[in-house]
């Protein structure tokens, strides 16, 4: 398999120093910088978004990985995509089933990767039709809304479904709960791309932290 995609979520990170976190986490091998939005009513919870990854895109290189916790985010993906998103990820729950393949198309059409996500109570199947129109499918291994969480085994359980339909070069990530020993779990079954906040943001060595997820 591929190389693992490392995407460190700075939903852990101090965001007060928010510019200096990601320079660190960039120099500790980071492959993307994870950003969780988060509106309120798609989840419980709100978190940050488009001025906010304007201002990251100019201080970072490294790929913008936007997961979007959000109901409507066919109005968000334009937003997101001219201020500086290279990975835009939506939740299959959160819109219409006939919406899903367009709205593929669409966060493809401003040359982004595009990405679909499902929360713990969904069903892989019901996803497997739409798996070749994506670039990654996000398997998450939390209920999305909060960082810190414990991980839930029986989501990574649905990750080899997922690489069976696929084609090679799908990413499949995780995201959630994620350090040391779910990371091998997970990876064993097929992902090839992590989510870790609290794991990397907490940890006495961030490049340490990073490297022991490869
Ligand atoms: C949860 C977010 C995650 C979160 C992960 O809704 O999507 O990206 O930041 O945090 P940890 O790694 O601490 O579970
Ligand atoms: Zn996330």
């Amino acid at each position: 398999m591929s190389k693992i995609i490392i995407s460190p979520s700075i939903l852990s990170s101090d965001f007060a120093n928010l510019g200096r976190d990601i320079r660190e986490i960039e120099k500790s091998g980071a492959d993307w910088v994870h950003v969780d939005v988060m509106d309120g009513h798609f989840v419980p919870n709100i978190t940050i978004g488009v001025p906010v990854v304007k201002s990251i895109r100019k201080v970072t290189k490294l790929p913008l990985d936007v997961h979007l916790m959000i109901d409507n985010p066919q109005n968000f993906i334009k937003p997101f995509a001219e201020s500086g998103a290279d990975i835009i990820t939506f939740h299959y729950e959160a819109v219409e089933r006939s919406d899903v393949i367009e709205l593929a198309h669409y966060i493809k059409s401003f040359d982004l990767k595009a990405g679909l996500s499902i929360k713990p109570d969904t069903n892989p199947e019901e996803i497997l039709e739409y798996v070749g129109y994506f670039d990654m499918i996000l398997v998450m291994t939390v209920e999305p809304g909060f960082g810190g969480q414990q991980f839930i085994g029986k989501c990574a359980q649905k990750l080899p479904l997922i690489r069976e339909f696929a084609e090679d070069d799908l990413i499949l990530q995780v995201d959630g709960g994620i350090n040391r020993e779910t990371a091998r779990v997970c990876t064993k079954l097929g992902a090839n791309s992590l989510v870790a906040g609290s794991y990397i943001f907490n940890a006495e060595n961030i490049s340490d932290a990073i490297s022991s997820l490869r």
